[in-house]
């Protein structure tokens, strides 16, 4: 039989997830399937347990399950405890593993796909909730010259830069007006797209050149990719971190490290 692994989310059915993996497993000559898994708001460890039950040898978690995940995982690879929240679970038999690979795709995505340094830069994210905080450590270990944080309610951001202090990249918390002009890589972690917004910064926050990436694809990204490319920065959409975190997910699981590339260019063809 094939090891069986899923996306587990609520809702999970806009997912790509099983397109992707499915790919990564036909590249990588593994024998798996992988499927979505809807669980109850308030059926998430239900669900999980029942899944592992059955056989199941793992999962990525995401919306709104990422911290019931980090709950129930018995150990926690370094990233995921800095991000306070697991997307990827390994059922290692009574002990289940937790990773966070969302930080380690975004970081290789701007770093390979999009061929920008994050070394040496200034970086600016903007939102401070759950997106924002699982991939601050990861972009903090890629060594920027400095990483405002950019948030609503400033005191999330301040909060989110204290318990990365120690890490030794210099951070700022600063509303969303106060965010700093003429920055390398601006990064919107924000839930604005979502609604359709531009952008919840100014446009001044934008080096010339400066790459401007949304977390999000598609058209709830679209709104933020023109008025980059109306600034005179490079777009990105989250597509390419999508792929990324997954082939993260699929090592932790598999030990095997898929080809990115044409898995993104399949999907970005697919949309
Ligand atoms: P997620 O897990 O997607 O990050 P979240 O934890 O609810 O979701 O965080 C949503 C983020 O979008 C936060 O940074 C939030 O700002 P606040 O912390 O001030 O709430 C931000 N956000 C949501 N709606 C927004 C809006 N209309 N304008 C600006 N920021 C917004």
């Amino acid at each position: 039989m094939k090891d069986r692994y899923a996306v587990v989310g609520n809702p999970v059915e806009h997912s790509r997830s099983p397109a992707i993996h499915a790919l990564f497993a036909a590249q990588t000559g593994q024998s798996l399937v992988y499927e979505r898994l809807l669980a109850p708001m308030d059926g998430f460890e239900a669900a999980l347990r029942a899944f592992a039950a059955d056989g199941a040898r793992g999962c990525n978690i995401t919306v709104p399950f990422k911290f019931d995940a980090f709950a129930l995982a018995a150990t926690r690879t370094e990233r995921a405890q800095l991000a306070g929240a697991v997307n990827t679970l390994r059922f290692d038999a009574g002990r289940w593993a937790g990773d966070n690979t969302d930080g380690a795709g975004l970081g290789n995505d701007i770093q390979r796909n999009a061929g920008r340094a994050l070394a040496g830069r200034q970086v600016l994210l903007v939102g401070a909730g759950g997106a924002g905080a699982g991939v601050l450590g990861s972009l903090i270990a890629a060594g920027p010259a400095r990483i405002t944080i950019a948030n609503r309610s400033i005191d999330k951001a301040q909060a989110l830069a204290a318990s990365h202090a120690h890490l030794g990249v210099p951070l700022v918390a600063t509303t969303l007006t106060d965010a700093p002009a003429a920055q390398d890589i601006v990064i919107n972690a924000t839930s604005t797209s979502l609604a359709g917004a531009a952008s919840p910064v100014d446009a001044r926050v934008l080096q010339p050149g400066a790459l401007a990436l949304d977390m999000m694809y598609g058209p709830k990204a679209q709104g933020f990719l023109d008025w980059a490319a109306a600034h005179g920065a490079e777009p990105r959409d989250g597509l390419g971190m999508l792929v990324e975190q997954a082939a993260e997910a699929f090592f932790f699981w598999r030990g095997v490290r898929p080809d990115t590339a044409p898995v993104l260019a399949h999907l970005r063809a697919s949309l």
